[in-house]
Order: structure tokens, then C-alpha cells, then sequence
């Protein structure tokens, strides 16, 4: 099978066909969504809230994000796989970021990275560019910096961020970064910076017009069962089925109707 690559996601926004991302954190569940046809699978820092139980992005380490990354990386064979650079890893110096991002690509295996900002980072984006390492931007709600937003509503409403979220956009793209994800803007607001870039823009709750979608993965399956935000579609009620599965499995060995004579050497 041949590999996805930048350049191909950058071919399907020029055709206009979009991109399908989603989150993995593990080898099992990542076999099976790059078997089903995915382009892009994020091995995002959201594995803090879905796999660790945080309430936040913050706590995750480098060490942590690439135990998940090389778990992602074992598994998949077609589609491209980022990386997100965690909280407190790019943030203070571009040297830092840089050392983040090659244990990333070294040790995990990964082809590109994922960083949270716009002109705060620019230094540390153009560094890791520059060491021949793929990045994706991240703008509008970046859950790293929550406690400054202070809640988790829309973002770039207002006229000023708005048009800060432009310019950091085509500053991502003058860079040479190879996508943009667009999280929680207003729909209008995510069509026009797709138009006005050459990068392709990944929108989660960003309207229909970005060139392509990501979605965490336990949430599209319904795991997550208490988050519901507007955006979300859920294409399976996996919490209702594993409940199920288990209650069965629980009667059949209480009820010593498992193992049977069958199922035994
Ligand atoms: O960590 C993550 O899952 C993400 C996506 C929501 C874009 O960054
Ligand atoms: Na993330």
C-alpha cells in the first residue's frame, strides 16, 4: 500500500476532495481505522483526557505522547500519521521545540508534528521546519491554553481575534507548514481562511467548508458518552454495545454457562 503523503493532502484540497482525519492513541484501535480508509490519523494530546481520564490537555508528557505515537505508528500503513507536540514542550524555546519534535519523529517513528499557536510559535515552527520535519498548525480553540480562554465555547467570534486568526494562518502557510487545523471557529470564518490559503485547513466544529474533518475517535463511536458538543456526529453507540457485551459475558461465568465442554482443551 503506498503511503499518504503532505503533498497528496495539499493534491485533494486543490481537487477538492476532503480529507478524512481522526485520532488514535493505540495499535489496536489504529489498525483499524487506517484498514477502513482514513488519510490521517492524529496521535493527539487529547489522549490526556480519552485515555488517561485528565480533564485537561495539560498534564501529558513527551514520554507519554510518544509511548502513544509509536504504538500508532506500528500499526498504520497507509495513512499519515502526526504527532502532537504536548503543553510545555515548544512553548519556551525553538531549540526545545526542536529536541521535541526529533524525539518525536526518532523514537515514535511519526512523519509530522502538531503544534497549538500561531505568531507566539513562529520561531519554534520555522526551527522545526528547517530540520526537514513536516508541521501542522492548530488555531482557533486550542484546548493547551484553557486557562487562559477560561471555558471551551467558540472561538474568534469577535472581529480582532478573527482577524488574528487570519493572519496567523497565512503566516502557518508562508512558513511552510503542510495544514492547519481549525478547531471551534465559526463556520463563515473557516471558509475564508480556506480560501485565502494554499494549505489544506482540517475543521473540527468549523462548518462544512474546511478541506477536511478530524473527529476523536471515542467520541464519533459514542465511548465518551457525556461530551455533545453541536459538531459531533456519532457514527456507533460503543458504550451501549460494550455494556452489553460485558453484562452477557458476566451472566454466561456466573450462570457456568462459560466455558463450555466445547471451549476447553
Ligand atoms: O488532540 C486532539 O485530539 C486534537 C484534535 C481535536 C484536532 O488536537
Ligand atoms: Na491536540
Amino acid at each position: 500500500i503506498k503511503r499518504i503523503t503532505t503533498h497528496q493532502l495539499r493534491e485533494m484540497k486543490n481537487r477538492g476532495e476532503k480529507i478524512a482525519m481522526l485520532t488514535a492513541y493505540d495499535y489496536s484501535m489504529a489498525r483499524i481505522i487506517d484498514g477502513a480508509g482514513i488519510d490521517v490519523v492524529l496521535v493527539g494530546d487529547s489522549a490526556s483526557n480519552v485515555m488517561a481520564g485528565h480533564e485537561t490537555t495539560l498534564p501529558i508528557t513527551l514520554d507519554q505522547m510518544i509511548y502513544h505515537a509509536a504504538s500508532v505508528v506500528r500499526a498504520v500503513k497507509r495513512a499519515l500519521v502526526i504527532v502532537d507536540l504536548p503543553f510545555g514542550t515548544y512553548q519556551g524555546s525553538s531549540g526545545e521545540a526542536l529536541r521535541s519534535a526529533i524525539r518525536i519523529m526518532k523514537e515514535a517513528g511519526a512523519h509530522a508534528v502538531k503544534l497549538e499557536g500561531g505568531s507566539e510559535i513562529k520561531e519554534s515552527v520555522d526551527r522545526i521546519l528547517s530540520a526537514g520535519i513536516p508541521v501542522m498548525g492548530h488555531l482557533g480553540l486550542t484546548p493547551q491554553s484553557i486557562y487562559k480562554f477560561g471555558t471551551y465555547t467558540v472561538r474568534a467570534k469577535e472581529e480582532a481575534e478573527a482577524k488574528k486568526l487570519l493572519d496567523d494562518a497565512k503566516m502557518l502557510d508562508d512558513c511552510g507548514c503542510f495544514g492547519i487545523v481549525l478547531e471551534k471557529i465559526p463556520a463563515a470564518l473557516a471558509k475564508k481562511v480556506s480560501q485565502s490559503i494554499q494549505i489544506p485547513t482540517i475543521g473540527i466544529g468549523a462548518g462544512p467548508d474546511a478541506d477536511g474533518q478530524v473527529l476523536v475517535m471515542q467520541d464519533m463511536l459514542g465511548i465518551t458518552k457525556e461530551f455533545k458538543p453541536r459538531f459531533l456526529r456519532r457514527y456507533a453507540d460503543l458504550d451501549s454495545e460494550v455494556t452489553k457485551a460485558v453484562k452477557n459475558y458476566v451472566t454466561d461465568v456466573k450462570s457456568k454457562d462459560f466455558p463450555n465442554q466445547d471451549e476447553k482443551y
